[in-house]
């Protein structure tokens, strides 16, 4: 067989279609609809997304220019126009909306708020007022470091506000990393807080700001200090101020500053496959639109709806379904704080009953880790509010996907999974929930205005359905990245060259089924070459899942002279973990499992078994030191992020 083609193994036959209650009531009732959206965007792709700009945002000035593609692919969109994202986060609803609750908060502890929009809007602008008496303006870059609290939104809207360009990096990231990025951005300040809770635990982020400080970061002239965990922390002199003081006597009104569509709104540092992060740079204008419309498009989003999206804003997700499109659209969101275990698993239930959330958007490693559990602790809290969920970030396993529709959705919720990236701003793939039938595994269809496809090496169009290959955007998107911030080589040769400048490369390789369903199958570098097949390691593991006595697993590859590759599969057992002849059986067991249910060709050469996978804060799971420790190498990769070290030796096999 050709071995540069990648070959799918995981069939799924089961489809859902949206209750007739659900479409009755949403906004595209109907295949036929959502169906006639595409087909318009296919006629006039540039005309498409005026319309929706010119109708869906509020512009100081109109645009003539759609679309500049002299410089491709260095795409910009409605450039003449100019307008401001705060305004249409809040001010435009002001009128409409100015008591009606933007933001519900619940702290770990149990400490709830609610912000109004008018409250919103004094909020940010007298934060947006205290960063401009603080010398911060129009295009400085400010990089924050904060819990999960209102003020971070607060934060995020107030840069906007005065076209200052935020930069958030995650709480959970170590001072270094903190470090390379704020130098990288050469940001002029910090924000930040003396500690958020987790977990039942502070996490000192004051202190990690003065110590990446200390390291270098010579651009930094402020750091605004949010009081929150109430933990000590020192403060220098001229250089650290308090949020409160900082706001202290600031008018509640400041005008927004009026910025070009292209300017930018903020960077997101992401990892590559190699090499330092990449600082994602994305525009204002049209990242804004994007997350408008898939909030419409994907969440059906609608005036009474509580929408909690679990992810922290030092994520994409967190910036698109968190601070700006919820908003953008008038909606209320929820915000957490802390950890979904804390007191107990039962804790994203409770929220969602006592908050009675009707739109619930979370990641498939979360749901997996409550699924360990059991039925009986979902089952424990009144989840009848709920009428939409949603998954992002990794492929979701169908027996994941089966426990949230039964379990979580009873069968009544409509599962939307996304397939989108730090990269494309918005969601780009994923069912529009009241038209298309959903397929567990599968993010079905891309969504209006959204041109992917899959092509092979030489980039033609794969319509074979057992066949895999590069999912590519074969046309700009208002809200694509603009660039990779300091380095326009990176992002040619990242996103670009592989395709010449023609197509949009996402790095992940998918294939598409009969009824043209996208099934994404891996990061193209998590791609098995076994005996001249290639294999998608979701699909191992998702088969090593399936099984009764299995709760995660990971699988990567290791050269092997024989078959190019073997597969080495990293996996965590319900219950205890196994040990001495019962994971030799159960060992055995999983390989003739994996052999039947994909085919001898997939089954594991060998099988670890551990308590937790290694995972990044951000729940994905580290396969570079997967497969560092597969070949068997000495790990000189950075595991501060892991929770236990003895984790490693588990995996080695040596505890
Ligand atoms: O491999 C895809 C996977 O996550 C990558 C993007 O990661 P990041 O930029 O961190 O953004 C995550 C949140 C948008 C993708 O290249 N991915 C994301 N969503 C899905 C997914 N894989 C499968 N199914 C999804 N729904």
């Amino acid at each position: 067989m050709n071995q540069k083609t990648i070959q799918s193994i995981l069939t799924e036959e089961r489809t859902f279609p949206p209750s007739d209650s659900f479409a009755a009531r949403a906004r595209i009732k109907s295949l036929d609809e959502y169906q006639k959206l595409r087909a318009a965007a296919e006629k006039d792709h540039t005309g498409f997304w005026a319309d929706l700009a010119r109708n869906e945002l509020d512009w100081h000035t109109p645009f003539n220019t759609i679309l500049d593609d002299s410089k491709a692919p260095h795409f910009q969109w409605f450039t003449d126009g100019k307008l401001n994202v705060s305004y249409n986060c809040i001010d435009r609803h002001l009128e409409s909306r100015g008591d009606k609750t933007a933001i519900i908060f619940e702290g770990e502890n149990g400490d709830t708020r609610h912000i109004s929009f008018r409250e919103l809007h004094g909020e940010v602008c007298t934060f947006a007022n205290a960063l401009k008496a603080n010398g911060i303006g129009k295009g400085d870059r400010v990089v924050f470091y904060m819990p999960m609290v209102p003020e971070a939104v607060v934060a995020m809207q107030a840069c906007a506000r005065i076209g200052a360009i935020h930069s958030i990096v995650f709480g959970g990231f170590s001072a270094e990393s903190l470090k390379d990025r704020i130098e990288d951005a050469n940001a002029k300040a910090i924000i930040t807080a003396d500690g958020g809770t987790r977990g039942g635990k502070v996490i000192e982020l004051k202190a990690a700001c003065d110590a990446a400080l200390d390291k270098g970061c010579a651009s930094i002239e402020k750091v605004f200090v949010l009081k929150r965990a109430g933990n000590n922390v020192p403060m220098k002199q001229g250089r650290d101020i308090w949020w409160s003081d900082a706001v202290d006597g600031m008018s509640q009104d400041c005008e927004p500053e009026w910025v070009e569509s292209e300017h930018p709104l903020f960077l997101l540092y992401t990892s590559g496959s190699t090499g330092k992060p990449k600082g994602i740079q994305h525009s204002s204008a049209g990242y804004l639109l994007g997350a408008t419309m898939t909030m419409q498009w994907v969440f059906d989003i609608n005036e009474d709806d509580i929408f909690w999206c679990t992810a922290d804003v030092g994520w994409v997700t967190g910036h698109s379904y968190v601070a700006y499109g919820p908003l953008s659209n008038g909606a209320t969101i929820l915000m957490y704080e802390g950890a979904p275990t804390v007191p107990d698993a039962g804790r994203f239930w409770k929220i969602c009953q006592d908050h009675k959330v009707t739109i619930f958007y979370t990641a498939p490693t979360a749901i997996r880790a409550l699924m360990r559990f059991g039925d009986d602790v979902p089952n424990h809290y009144d989840l009848s509010s709920l009428r939409l969920l949603g998954t992002v970030g990794e492929p979701i396993n169908p027996e994941a996907w089966m426990w949230y529709h039964k379990t979580i959705g009873k069968e009544q919720c409509p599962i939307v999974d996304t397939w989108w990236q730090t990269e494309t701003g918005s969601i780009m793939i994923a069912p529009v929930p009241g038209a298309v039938d959903t397929k567990p595994g599968s993010c079905t269809l891309p969504l209006p205005g959204i041109a992917a496809d899959i092509v092979n090496e030489n980039g033609d169009s794969i319509d074979d359905p057992q066949q895999g290959g590069y999912l590519v955007i074969r046309k700009p998107w208002p809200f694509m990245l603009r660039t990779i911030w300091g380095d326009e080589q990176r992002y040619y040769d990242t996103y670009w060259a592989r395709f010449k400048g023609k197509y949009y490369l996402a790095g992940d390789s998918a294939r598409k089924d009969k009824d043209g369903y996208f099934w994404i199958m891996g990061r193209i570098d998590d791609v098995l070459n076994v005996a001249g097949h290639r294999l998608g390691t979701m699909e191992i593991e998702s088969a090593l899942v399936s099984h009764e006595r299995i709760a995660e697993a990971a699988v990567v590859g290791r050269p092997d002279d024989i078959k190019g590759e073997a597969i080495c599969a990293y996996v965590v057992a319900r219950g205890e973990r196994p040990l001495g002849d019962d994971a030799d059986a159960l060992v055995q067991e999983l390989r003739a499992w994996v052999a039947k249910e994909i085919g001898p060709i997939a089954k594991p050469d060998s099988i670890v078994f551990a308590e937790t996978l290694p995972k990044t804060r951000s729940g994905k799971i580290m396969r570079r030191l997967l497969r560092a420790i597969a070949k068997g190498e000495e790990i000189t990769q950075d595991i501060s992020t892991l929770e236990s070290t003895d984790i490693v030796k588990q995996l080695q096999g040596k505890a």
